[in-house]
């Protein structure tokens, strides 16, 4: 295993190569539907807010420590990403300790990126800190082309020069300026990148059309106990007076609402009583109401949520839309649950113009969905049955895991790689729920 990686990632080597080369291993999951799902589930940390996060780590040579960081194949690339720059992460206890004192390279290779899009998030804090960069381009992924002319536009208008040069962002800037940026389009990650750019930008920027994500607001808030000066994040214009270098900080992830939210779909939909703890139910309010909607008893506290349901979830309806609206991450799992409804639903994706990829496996399980342009109408059926279905992306992972939870019989879900990005295990937290549940290898 490579030093840089030694202490970072205590799971198998098996599953950091996954993150860097072709032969993925093929584990699979084996699952007997039917059974409630009843217990506690400790939420870990959001995979969207540790990325940037991890990513920021570039902007200071003193020591940046991150307390729960979740154990994802996502966090693993991202520390290999860091540590071919020269930083050296390790897991000391619970926390990630990232230092990066020195930065030799100044490139994100193709093998790397193709992995994982968010790798994005390092060419903002490479301009800012070292004034160059080569990223190569994410290209497509399963759910949609994923284009990354915001982060180019952005970084143009902070005075950085870029060009595409054989699939990569080649880009220098002597020291970025802040500026006025409108962004076309809300973006997550385009958000994310221009605020840590900014962030040692020589004068103010203005994001306007920002995202207001929760994972947004935990970056900005990890950049301002790092001496940043970033004002607004969570609205959709954020204020950044930029500083001439940031210091070491130590900053606790917040918790993963869609982890959070994927496991409470899963009791709405096979029945049970589900409490999630270490959770932040103020960045859940449209799912909760949506599974309210269904039929689930919620029940919420400070830093805890409780799901009870019994029977056919009800139909409803939802469209995906921009924090605080609909999260699309959690699109494909309502439509697992929709499927079993007792009526009919419309689902509807304004975000990505290609996640619907778990409809073609649901409707092997016996799901009757219809795709009309973005929107599926979900026609409950009282069963599934199980069968063998493959996995196609991270959150379709999800979906066809709840589905095989509910179906009747056994199902076993192929590729299930893309599950292991975003999520921890899930199999033996579901196992702990009394779920009916196995890895395969
Ligand atoms: C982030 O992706 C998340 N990933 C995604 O989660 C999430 O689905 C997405 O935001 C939307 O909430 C991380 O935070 C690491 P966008 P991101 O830029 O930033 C278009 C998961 O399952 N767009 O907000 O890549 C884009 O094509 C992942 O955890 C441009 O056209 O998404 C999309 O249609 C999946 N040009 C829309 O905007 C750009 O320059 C929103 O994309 C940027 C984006």
């Amino acid at each position: 295993m490579p030093d840089a990686l030694r202490f970072f990632d205590t799971r198998p080597v098996r599953a950091i190569a996954f993150a860097a080369n072709d032969d993925l291993p093929m584990d699979k999951l084996r699952i007997s539907g039917g059974a409630p799902l009843v217990g506690e589930v400790q939420v870990a940390g959001a995979k969207n807010a540790a990325l940037p996060i991890l990513a920021a780590a570039l902007l200071t040579g003193d020591e940046l420590v991150l307390d729960n960081v979740p154990q994802l194949a996502d966090v693993t690339t991202m520390g290999r990403l860091l540590a071919g720059m020269g930083a050296r992460l390790s897991r000391e206890g619970g926390s990630v300790v990232a230092r990066t004192d020195a930065i030799g390279a100044v490139e994100a290779p193709y093998e790397l990126v193709k992995t994982m899009r968010a790798s994005i998030l390092v060419l903002g804090p490479l301009l800012a800190r070292c004034g160059q960069a080569r990223v190569s381009l994410p290209g497509g992924c399963a759910i949609g082309a994923r284009p990354v002319d915001q982060h180019i536009k952005g970084l143009r208008a902070l005075g950085a020069q870029l060009a595409i040069e054989h699939g990569y962002i080649v880009a220098e800037a002597a020291r970025l300026k802040g500026a006025h940026i409108v962004a076309d389009m809300v973006t997550v990650t385009g958000t994310e990148n221009l605020m840590m750019a900014a962030a040692l930008a020589d004068g103010e920027t203005v994001i306007e059309n920002a995202a207001r994500e929760p994972e947004v607001v935990d970056l900005a808030r990890c950049l301002n106990s790092m001496g940043a000066h970033v004002r607004g994040a969570g609205t959709d214009r954020i204020v950044i007076d930029g500083v001439e270098r940031l210091h070491g900080a130590r900053h606790r992830v917040l918790p993963d609402r869609i982890e959070t939210g994927t496991f409470l779909v899963a009791a709405a939909a096979c029945g049970g009583d589900v409490r999630m703890t270490g959770a932040a139910p103020e960045t859940l309010d449209a799912v909760l109401d949506k599974l309210r909607e269904a039929g689930a008893q919620v029940d919420v506290g400070a830093d805890w949520i409780r799901v009870r349901a019994h029977g056919r979830p009800k139909p409803v309806s939802l469209r995906t839309s921009p924090h605080p609206g609909f999260p699309t991450d959690m699109q494909a799992q309502f439509m697992a649950l929709g499927s079993v409804a007792d009526g009919v639903g419309r689902i509807t994706e304004t975000i990505f113009e290609n996640r619907f990829m778990h409809v073609l496996e649901l409707q092997r399980l016996g799901a009757q969905i219809d795709i009309e342009g973005n929107t599926a109408i979900v026609r409950g059926v009282p069963k599934l049955s199980g069968a063998r279905v493959m996995a196609t992306d991270l959150r379709a992972s999800a979906s066809l895991v709840i589905a095989g939870l509910l179906a009747e019989g056994e199902t076993i879900i192929d590729r299930i790689y893309h599950l292991d990005r975003g999520y921890d295990r899930m199999e033996r937290r579901l196992a702990a729920l009394g779920a009916k549940i196995e890895r395969v290898k």
